[in-house]
């Protein structure tokens, strides 16, 4: 089997390439190989690749710059998309795509299912629900697995700027009113192995993701705020800085985000008996890891 994995060198992208490697031929292309703000030429890659699934890792995923780069934004999370759905339409190609918990308004009292209304409250998350859109109504055998709050080792994340900033500041205030889910790129990837490896088995991959086709809910479980989130990653790796709680009205940042953001992962057990760990374990396995 030949995957094509786009946004290889991105936190997802690359936990993905070392995990999927026992699948088959993997494709592991970075925005120079694959570039999804010029999508003739990513096209061409595909044409002369011919891959048996696309898992478009690659996203434009800076929630704040997005409210001023809305175009390349809506190019990265929303045509690309379209097209790489479109594209697999037309070939013997599946796609797998990752979205997100910012599709909601985070004024729901508990996790989001898949029934529930995405409703974005900012450009990033207008965006990446115009990306889902567009793959579904291309009909082409896809999975959107919907995920949240996603960290690594590497790269900008919740994390890794935690990391920086209590090895320098004395003081810390985090957001402690909204509501999620921390989710370990290294989670996501052995769950998307699993269920690949899965399907695999069939007579035909295809047909197989054709029948489950759909959007799917995919986290690590259990809710939490930024601001124990942070504690915890503090009470695993620990800081001198002193960590304290604050609402977000004390934390104005240009797009708005969801209070709360959970996303119910039942539909994802019920149909490949799958269950990401609880957010604190996968977080104890990551740094356990450095
Ligand atoms: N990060 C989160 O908290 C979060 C939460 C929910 C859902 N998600 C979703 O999870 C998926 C993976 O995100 P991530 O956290 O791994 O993001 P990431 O670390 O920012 O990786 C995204 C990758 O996409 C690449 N990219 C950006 N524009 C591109 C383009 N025009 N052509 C090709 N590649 C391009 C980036 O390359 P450069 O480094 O060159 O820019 C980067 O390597 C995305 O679909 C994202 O929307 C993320």
């Amino acid at each position: 089997m030949k995957i094509l994995i786009t946004g290889a060198q991105g936190q997802l992208g690359s936990s993905l390439a070392t995990t999927l490697t026992p699948l088959g031929t993997l494709f592991a292309f970075g925005r120079a190989e694959l570039d999804l703000a010029n999508m003739p030429s990513a096209l061409r890659t595909l044409e002369r690749i011919q891959p048996d699934l696309i898992i478009n890792a690659a996203a434009y995923t800076a929630v704040d710059r997005a409210e001023v780069e809305m175009e390349l934004a809506y190019q990265v999370n929303a045509e690309a998309p379209m097209l790489l759905a479109q594209y697999c339409s037309h070939h013997a190609c599946a796609l797998i795509h990752y979205s997100t918990d910012y599709v909601f308004n985070g004024q729901k009292d508990s996790a989001y299912t898949e029934e529930d209304e995405p409703d974005p409250i900012n450009v990033y998350g207008r965006t990446k629900r115009q990306g889902e859109v567009g793959i579904l109504e291309s009909g082409c055998p896809a999975f959107i697995f919907r995920t949240s709050w996603v960290y690594s080792l590497t790269g900008r994340n919740f994390l890794t700027t935690m990391q920086q900033l209590g090895a320098t500041r004395d003081e810390l205030r985090i957001v402690n009113d909204q509501w999620g889910s921390p989710t370990w790129t290294y989670s996501l990837a052995r769950a998307t192995f699993a269920i690949i490896d899965s399907l695999a088995q069939q007579p035909s991959l295809l047909k197989a993701i054709d029948q489950h086709r759909g959007i799917y809910h995919m986290s690590n479980q259990q809710l939490t705020t930024w601001y124990d989130f942070a504690r915890a990653i503090f009470a695993l790796a620990p800081t001198t800085a002193r960590v304290t709680g604050i609402p977000s009205s004390q934390y104005p940042t240009p797009a708005q985000r969801p209070a709360m953001s959970g996303l119910n992962n039942q539909k994802l057990k019920d149909h490949f008996d799958i269950s990401l760990a609880n957010w604190h374990d996968a977080l104890q396995e990551c740094l356990q890891n450095t």
